[in-house]
């Protein structure tokens, strides 16, 4: 017999049903509470809320566990490729030698966007933030290939909207950067890979190409194979709720990308990079910084620290880490800010305010220095996190688009304003606010 939950309300006794997922997560399912007794459930901020069943990404937050498709992510960044962990995510297996070969020729088959989409390029301002030229022209993409707009979502269809968003959003995210440095857009190369393109559109001269470290483009790789899913956060669940209403995946996405650019979300390894800099500059050992953390009226937080989710060290951040000392070594770089990065995590991690709270490193405390290291402009660093979360919106809107019993999302609310009034002309409101 199925376990059970029983809820008393009104006088009355609710037998709710008790669903587990497997890996033993286990969730009381209110789906018909209101129908039969009238009660909604609040959850501000969705902390409590499952808002629906995924087989794409486990998350352990008590343990620090982060496994796409079942798959350790330790393993994958150690073995595996941003492609080959693309194709895991949306297709929902490692693409075999004769898989991975037409996947990677469909994404350069798709690198180049649509000539006519240059000129969109023209209308941003020098200024723009390259945030808001992304989301633009993914959504722009829409226009521009209707003949991908199947909303029947076979398949094959699936697999032409995914590598066609894929690989454009690398090449539209180049572009953004090289207007906004007024430079010439450089065209992809056939016979580069995903990464290596990218970094090539980013920095190459119209008639020299950039000489493609190969330990760049492993640390570009791994950022972007780190980013690649993180179940139903901010980004990714605006993308499901766009999807829900059969939007299409261009539009989704895209709003996918606004969600991430928030300071709290992906947002956040600009800010952390801007932090550092912030404390370097003024001379602080960083136990000021520390201080106005702590301090709620100060206005400020210990960027790249704290996770809704993880109640210990994300995973991501640990590999991070890692990585950061060893391609800083590699590229014969040093970078202060790397060392004040450390002493603020070691001097937080003493502070009873952090410990009691279980705020650690999050994925964005280390990254932007790797970034950095690497010669990309920190108002990209949150294009870079767009890129590597590509695959997990594409496989977060395949399973909407694919769930025939879909249905819209659409939460509750408890109203809190005023009730039924009565109109009142505008000669008898009175004179605030003249
Ligand atoms: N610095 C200082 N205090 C913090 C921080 C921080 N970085 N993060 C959380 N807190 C405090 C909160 O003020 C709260 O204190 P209280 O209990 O005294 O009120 C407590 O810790 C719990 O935090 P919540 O706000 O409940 O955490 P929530 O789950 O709502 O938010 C979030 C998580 C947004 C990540 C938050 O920790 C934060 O703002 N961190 C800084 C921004 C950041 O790094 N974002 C990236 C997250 S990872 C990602 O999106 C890819």
């Amino acid at each position: 017999m199925s376990e059970t939950a029983e809820l008393n309300v009104g006088g009355k006794t609710y037998t709710l049903p008790v669903i587990e997922g497997t890996e033993q997560e286990r969730a009381i399912d209110i789906s018909k509470l209101r129908a039969e007794s009238g009660h909604v459930t609040l959850d501000d901020g969705y902390g409590n809320t499952g808002s629906c069943k995924s087989n794409i990404t486990f998350i352990d937050g008590e343990k620090g566990i982060l496994r796409y498709r079942g798959y350790s992510i330790e393993e994958l960044a150690v073995r595996s490729t941003f492609v080959e962990v693309a194709h895991l995510l949306i297709w929902g297996e490692l693409p075999t030698s004769a898989e991975l070969q037409r996947f990677s020729n469909m994404l350069t088959e798709n690198s180049m966007i649509h000539e006519d989409m240059k000129f969109h390029f023209e209308g941003f301002p020098r200024r723009a933030h390259p945030m808001a030229i992304l989301s633009s022209m993914i959504n722009a993409t829409s226009c521009f290939y209707p003949e991908l707009l199947d909303s029947n979502y076979d398949t094959d269809s699936l697999a032409r909207q995914a590598a066609n968003l894929l690989s454009q959003v690398r090449t539209i995210a180049a572009f953004a950067y090289r207007k906004s440095r007024g430079l010439p857009i450089i065209y992809p190369k056939l016979e580069y890979k995903y990464t290596a393109n990218f970094l090539h559109m980013m920095f190459s001269h119209p008639y020299r190409d950039f000489p493609l470290d190969p330990e760049a483009v492993r640390a570009l790789d791994l950022i972007f194979l780190l980013h690649a899913d993180h179940e139903q956060n901010c980004s990714t669940a605006t993308v499901r709720m766009v999807a829900s209403s059969k939007a299409n995946l261009f539009a989704s996405a895209a709003a996918g990308v606004c969600a991430l650019w928030g300071p709290l979300h992906g947002g956040a390894n600009q800010a952390v990079l801007e932090m550092l800099e912030a404390i370097h500059r003024e001379g602080d050992d960083g136990s000021r910084f520390i201080a106005a953390a702590k301090d709620k009226n100060s206005g400020k937080k210990l960027m790249g620290f704290g996770h809704r989710v993880y109640k210990h060290y994300d995973p991501r951040a640990k590999i991070i880490k890692q990585a950061c000392d060893e391609v800083l070594a590699r590229l014969n770089k040093s970078d202060p800010l790397l060392d004040i990065a450390k002493k603020l995590e070691e001097a937080a991690m003493k502070e009873d305010y952090f410990v009691e709270r279980n705020l650690y490193p999050n994925v964005d405390f280390y990254s932007g220095i790797i970034m950095r290291a690497l010669g990309i402009p920190v108002e990209m660093f949150t294009v870079i996190f767009a890129i590597g979360r590509m695959p997990g919106w594409i496989a977060n809107f395949k399973e909407v688009a694919e769930d025939a019993k879909g249905r819209i999302y659409r939460p509750r609310q408890i109203y809190t304003g005023k009730t039924l009034r009565s109109y009142v002309p505008i000669k008898e409101r009175g004179q605030a606010g003249s």
